[in-house]
C-alpha cells in the first residue's frame, strides 16, 4: 500500500539521544499531508487519519558496501569506575567526531553497538570508490582520536578499527538516523570480527577492501586469523597510510596502447595555442577508467619534454574542498607552496614567483589579490569578486607568456561552482597568451552543466571511447605476461568491453586467483558500474533493473509492467540511451516490439545483481509470460523461456521448453546443442520419474552420437584429399 505522503518534517539538532548520539539530526515531526496532523518522529501511522506515514521506499537491494567498524578498546572497564555523567562527557564529543569523519567521506552512521560505531559506505547510493572512502575515513578517525587525546591529556581514548567490503542487503527506505538498520549481511559481522583482532589503534581491513584499495594505501599483511564464527582462517591487512591523494591512481606499469588519434588532436591544439598565442579550452570526456588521466599524462609528459610548462590541479570527490580547488593547486605548484607552509611564507613564495613575470610593477598587488583568491588572504583584506577574477586571469596570462603552459583541470565533474566560473572566464577573456586549459570530465558533467563550453569561441571537446578489441588484448597481454597461451588475455579483453581500468582490475583478479572459474566481478568494477546506475533518476533506474532481468537484449513489451504508460516508457528508455547505458536496436527479433540492448554486458550484470532474489524471480516469471504471448516459443525463444521459467522457480515449465528447444535443435542439425539441452533437462527431471529420465537420456545419447557424425562429416569436408587429418570424435 502506498503510504500517506508527508511533507519534509522539521529538523532540529538535539543534545542527547541514546546512546550518546550528540549532534544527530532527528526528524521530530512527521506531518501527514492528507490531514495535516503532526505526528511524533518515527510514527508509522497518522494519529488522526490512520494512514501510513513516511512513505519511504520499503524496497531492498543487494549492494556492495564497505563497513567501517570502530570500537573503543578497554573503555568498558574504565567506565565502570566513572560517574555516568563523566562517561557521557567523554563519549559525546567522541561520537560527534566519528560521525563527522564518516560523513565527510559520504558515509552514513549505521548504528551504535555498545561503544562501537558502525559506518557504511556505498549504501543507499554507491559512489564508485566506497572501499577507498572507508579506508580513508578509518585513517582519519585514527588521526582524529590522536588529536583529541593530544588536546586533552585525561581523555586517553584507544580504538580498534576494521574496514570490510562485501555484498549486503540494503533497505532503501531505512532511516538510520532513527535507529533503523539499513544494511544486513555477513559483511558487518566480519567487520566486527576483524575489529576484535585489530591491534590497539590499528586498522584491520578484509580481503575485498584490500584488493580494491591496495594501489592507493600502504598495507602490511598479517597472518591469517582464526575468528569466532568463521570456519576458515580470515585474511587481514593493516592499513598504514594513504599513498595517493583522493581520486588519484597509481602510476601505470605498462605502456599506453592506442590513442594515436587523440594524442595528435591534443598536440595539434597545443601547437595552435603556441603559434597563434591564443588560449584554448579543451574538455576530454569519458567514463570512469577509460583513460582520460592517462591520455593527459602521456600528452603533458611529451610536451613538457619539448619545453612546455604543466600546472596540474584536481577537483576532489569528497573531503576538504579548497577555494577554487584545482586553480589553487596550480598556483601553489608554480610558486612551490606546500601544505605545510604557513600563510606568511606561502604569500612570500607567491610574491617571489610573480615578481619576475610582472614587468612594469604591480606584482605586489597581483600577489596579494591572488593570495586572497586562493584562500591565503589576511583577515582585514576584502575580496572584490571581479578584481580577484581579474587577478587569476592576469596570472594565467603572465605565466603562459613566460613559457607556453598547459593548465590541467582533472575531474571537473566534481568541481565547485567557482572553478566552473573561473574556467569560463579564463577561456573567454585571456588574450595573447599561449595557455591551454585542459579539462577532464566524466560524462555526468553534462547532466549538471548541459551548456558546458557553449558560447566560447576557442573551445573543443574530445570524447574518449573504449579501446578496440585488438588494443584491449594488447593491454591485457601486457598485464598478464605469464599468460603464454593468450587465453586469459582474450577472456579479460572480452569482459572488460574496452575499459582499460576494467582490464587492469580483471587482469589483477586473474593473477590473484588464477584457477578460479567464473570469478565474481572485481569489487572495483561493480562499484564503478553501480555508481553510474545509482546516479540515475529513480524511475529510470527502476526500469534499468527490470530490463536486466529480461537479458542483455530486451523489448519494450517486457517492461510495461514496470511502466504502464507507453509514452512515458519510451521517454525513459530514451533517457537511458542518452546516458549511454542502453542502445535502441535497428531491428527486432520480436515482431511489433522495439528492441534494446545493454551497452555493456557489465552494466546488465551489475544491474541484475542489484535486485534481490525474490524480485528477480517475479521478474523472470513476468518476462516468460511476455515471451509466451509475443512469440511462438520455438527455437532460441524456447531456450530463453526455459531459462526464465527456471529462474522463476517453475521447473516444470522450464523442462517443457528445454525439451522443445532440444528437439528443435536436433531437427536443425545442431546436435551438440541438442545434447547440451537434454543434459540441462535431465537436471530438472525428478529422480523418481524414471521413465522420463530414461527417455531423455536416450535422446541425449542419440544427439551425442549424431554430433560426432556431424563432426566427422565436417572434417572430411574440410580436407577431402587427406582423410586422416583433422580431429575425429568418438564414433
Ligand atoms: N590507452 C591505455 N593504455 C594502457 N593503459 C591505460 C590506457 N588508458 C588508461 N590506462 C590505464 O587504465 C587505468 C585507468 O585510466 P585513467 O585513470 O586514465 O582513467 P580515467 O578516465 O581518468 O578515470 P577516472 O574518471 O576515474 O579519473 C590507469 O591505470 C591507466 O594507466
Ligand atoms: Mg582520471
Amino acid at each position: 500500500m502506498a503510504g500517506c505522503p508527508t511533507r519534509p518534517a522539521a529538523e532540529v539538532h538535539i543534545g542527547w539521544t541514546a546512546p550518546y548520539g550528540v549532534g544527530r539530526t532527528l526528524r521530530v515531526m512527521e506531518t501527514c499531508t492528507r490531514c495535516g496532523q503532526e505526528n511524533a518522529a518515527g510514527a508509522r501511522f497518522c494519529n488522526a487519519c490512520g494512514n501510513q506515514l513516511g512513505a519511504t521506499e520499503t524496497r531492498e537491494e543487494r549492494k556492495i558496501v564497505t563497513v567501517l567498524f570502530v570500537d573503543l578498546a578497554g573503555f568498558t572497564a574504565r567506565a565502570d569506575h566513572l560517574d555516568p555523567e563523566d562517561v557521557r562527557a567523554i563519549l559525546t564529543p567522541y561520537y560527534a567526531r566519528l560521525r563527522s569523519e564518516i560523513e565527510a567521506f559520504g558515509g552514513t552512521v549505521e548504528k551504535f553497538i555498545g561503544d562501537a560505531v558502525v559506518g557504511v559506505f556505498g549504501a543507499p547510493v554507491a559512489h564508485g570508490d566506497d572501499p577507498e572512502r572507508g579506508v580513508r575515513a578509518a585513517l582519519n578517525v585514527r588521526a582524529a582520536i590522536a588529536e583529541m587525546n593530544a588536546s586533552d591529556q585525561t581523555l586517553d581514548l584507544q580504538v580498534r578499527i576494521a574496514v570490510n567490503t562485501g555484498e549486503a542487503i540494503v533497505s532503501l527506505g531505512a532511516r538510520p538516523e532513527l535507529g533503523e538498520g539499513m544494511v544486513a549481511g555477513d559483511v558487518i559481522n566480519t567487520a566486527s570480527r576483524l575489529q576484535t583482532v585489530a591491534p590497539t589503534n590499528g586498522i584491520m581491513v578484509g580481503e575485498a577492501t584490500y584488493r580494491a584499495t591496495r594501489s592507493m594505501v600502504d598495507y602490511r599483511e598479517v597472518d591469517p586469523m582464526t575468528v569466532k564464527g568463521k570456519t576458515e582462517p580470515v585474511r587481514g591487512w593493516l592499513a598504514v597510510a594513504a599513498t595517493a591523494g583522493p581520486g588519484e591512481r597509481s602510476v601505470a606499469t605498462v605502456p599506453m596502447v592506442g590513442r594515436v588519434r587523440e594524442m595528435s588532436i591534443l598536440q595539434g591544439i597545443f601547437q595552435g595555442v603556441v603559434t597563434e598565442q591564443r588560449p584554448h579550452l579543451m574538455t576530454v570526456f569519458g567514463e570512469a577508467g577509460v583513460g582520460k588521466s592517462r591520455l593527459a599524462s602521456e600528452f603533458t609528459n611529451q610536451i613538457e619534454g619539448s619545453g612546455a610548462r604543466i600546472l596540474r590541479g584536481r577537483s576532489l570527490p569528497y573531503g576538504s574542498k579548497t577555494l577554487h580547488g584545482p586553480f589553487t593547486q596550480q598556483v601553489k605548484q608554480l610558486a612551490g607552496i606546500f601544505a605545510s607552509d604557513d600563510v606568511v611564507s606561502a604569500r612570500d613564495k607567491l610574491r617571489t614567483a610573480i615578481e619576475p613575470l610582472q614587468v612594469g610593477g604591480g606584482a605586489e598587488q597581483l600577489a596579494s589579490h591572488l593570495a586572497l583568491f586562493i584562500g591565503l588572504g589576511h583577515e582585514d583584506e576584502v575580496a572584490d569578486r571581479q578584481v580577484l577574477f581579474f587577478a587569476a586571469r592576469q596570472f594565467v596570462e603572465l605565466v603562459a607568456q613566460d613559457q607556453p603552459t598547459v593548465y590541467l583541470f582533472e575531474d571537473i565533474h566534481w568541481a565547485d561552482t567557482g572553478t566552473f566560473e573561473l574556467l569560463e572566464v579564463l577561456a573567454s577573456r585571456i588574450r595573447h597568451s599561449p595557455a591551454m586549459l585542459l579539462a577532464l570530465a566524466r560524462p555526468d558533467l553534462l547532466l549538471a552543466h548541459p551548456g558546458w563550453g557553449g558560447g566560447l569561441s576557442a573551445y573543443s571537446a574530445l570524447s574518449l571511447e573504449a579501446l578496440g578489441v585488438e588494443e584491449s588484448r594488447e593491454l591485457a597481454a601486457g598485464l598478464l605476461r605469464s599468460d603464454t597461451t593468450g587465453d586469459a588475455a582474450r577472456r579479460v579483453a572480452a569482459t572488460a568491453e574496452g575499459n582499460p581500468l576494467f582490464i587492469e582490475e580483471l587482469a589483477a583478479s586473474v593473477t590473484d586467483i588464477p584457477t578460479a572459474a567464473g570469478q565474481p566481478l572485481p569489487t572495483t568494477i561493480r562499484e564503478l558500474v553501480s555508481a553510474r546506475i545509482d546516479a540515475l533518476p529513480a524511475n529510470q533506474r527502476r526500469l534499468l533493473l527490470a530490463a536486466a532481468v529480461v537479458g542483455r537484449v530486451f523489448w519494450t513489451g517486457a517492461l510495461t509492467r514496470v511502466e504502464g504508460n507507453v509514452a512515458v516508457l519510451s521517454d525513459l528508455l530514451d533517457s537511458l540511451e542518452a546516458h549511454d547505458l542502453i542502445r535502441r536496436e535497428a531491428s527486432s527479433w520480436i515482431e511489433g516490439e522495439e528492441q534494446f540492448s545493454f551497452k555493456h554486458v557489465l552494466i546488465r550484470e551489475v544491474a541484475y545483481a542489484t535486485s534481490p532474489r525474490a524480485i528477480r524471480k517475479e521478474g523472470h516469471a513476468a518476462v516468460a509470460e511476455f515471451l509466451e504471448a509475443a512469440t511462438s516459443g520455438a527455437g532460441a525463444t524456447a531456450t530463453a523461456l526455459a531459462a526464465h521459467w527456471r529462474e522463476a522457480g517453475d521447473d516444470e515449465r522450464a523442462l517443457e521448453y528445454l525439451l522443445k528447444a532440444a528437439d528443435d535443435a536436433g531437427r536443425g542439425c545442431a546436435k551438440d546443442e541438442a545434447a547440451d539441452l537434454y543434459r540441462d533437462a535431465l537436471e530438472l527431471i525428478p529422480q523418481d520419474d524414471v521413465e522420463q529420465r530414461n527417455r531423455v537420456s536416450r535422446l541425449r545419447t542419440l544427439a551425442l552420437v549424431a554430433a560426432s557424425h556431424v563432426a566427422d562429416a565436417r572434417s572430411l569436408q574440410r580436407s577431402p584429399e587427406s582423410p586422416d587429418e583433422g580431429e575425429r570424435g568418438p564414433v
